[in-house]
């Protein structure tokens, strides 16, 4: 069941780098890329940073409306977000070519993908030194939630199940996310 996160605590989604999926709707046409360069730069307020290339149908978006959804795919949408990071949504409906479908955001009008199983509703700070220097955008949380199958009592918990986020190595190579490890308790002994 999708549960609300405290923004302020949704670092935790994306703290260890997963690919993301980046959803827009800009005159109503909602789109999709993939995206791995995302990752929390402040709790209070709640940001996040991304890098989008400024060719991209998603950047325009983003430029136009202010709003983005930071989604978390899993590793069974891997083929999906090949694709979504390989073609642009100038050319095709990546949302209905990859049968994602969508619900309503909270707070933004662009969309969440309902397989995802994380999920950050963002507004860009415009005009941050970030992006004209360096090309990084800084988008606030204004809302967010998670699969409570899986992050539960602030953390992810993966199990050995299939719902779980993966990272991007290079091209089409991609490493699921492994074993949750705890600091601070002893290693059993052999
Ligand atoms: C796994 C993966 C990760 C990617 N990460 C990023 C990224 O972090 N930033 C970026 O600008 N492009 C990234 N891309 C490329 C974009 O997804 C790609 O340019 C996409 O076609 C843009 O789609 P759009 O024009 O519909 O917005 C990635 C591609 C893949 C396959």
């Amino acid at each position: 069941m999708r549960v609300a996160i405290e923004p302020t605590r949704s670092y935790r989604l994306v703290n260890h780098g997963p690919v993301t999926l980046i959803t827009t709707r800009s005159g109503g046409k909602p789109n999709v890329m993939a995206a791995s360069w995302v990752m929390p730069v402040d709790t209070d307020p709640p940001r996040v940073a991304l890098v989008i290339g400024s060719d991209s149908l998603t950047f325009e978006n983003v430029m136009a409306t202010g709003e983005l959804v930071v989604n978390l795919p899993t590793v069974d949408m891997i083929e999906q977000v090949h694709e979504a990071g390989n073609l642009s949504g100038r050319e095709v409906d990546k949302l209905q070519r990859l049968g994602l479908r969508t619900v309503d955001g909270s707070r933004v009008a662009a969309p969440l993908i309902e397989s995802c199983i994380g999920w950050l509703e963002c507004k860009l700070i415009r005009d941050d030194s970030m992006q004209k220097e360096h090309g990084v955008l800084v988008a606030e949380v204004v809302a967010a939630w998670a699969d409570d199958e899986v992050f539960r009592d602030g953390k992810w918990a993966f199990g050995s199940t299939q719902k779980r986020t993966f990272h991007h190595v290079s091209g089409s190579t991609f490493l699921a996310t492994g074993e949750r490890l705890e600091a601070g308790t002893k290693a059993p002994r052999r």
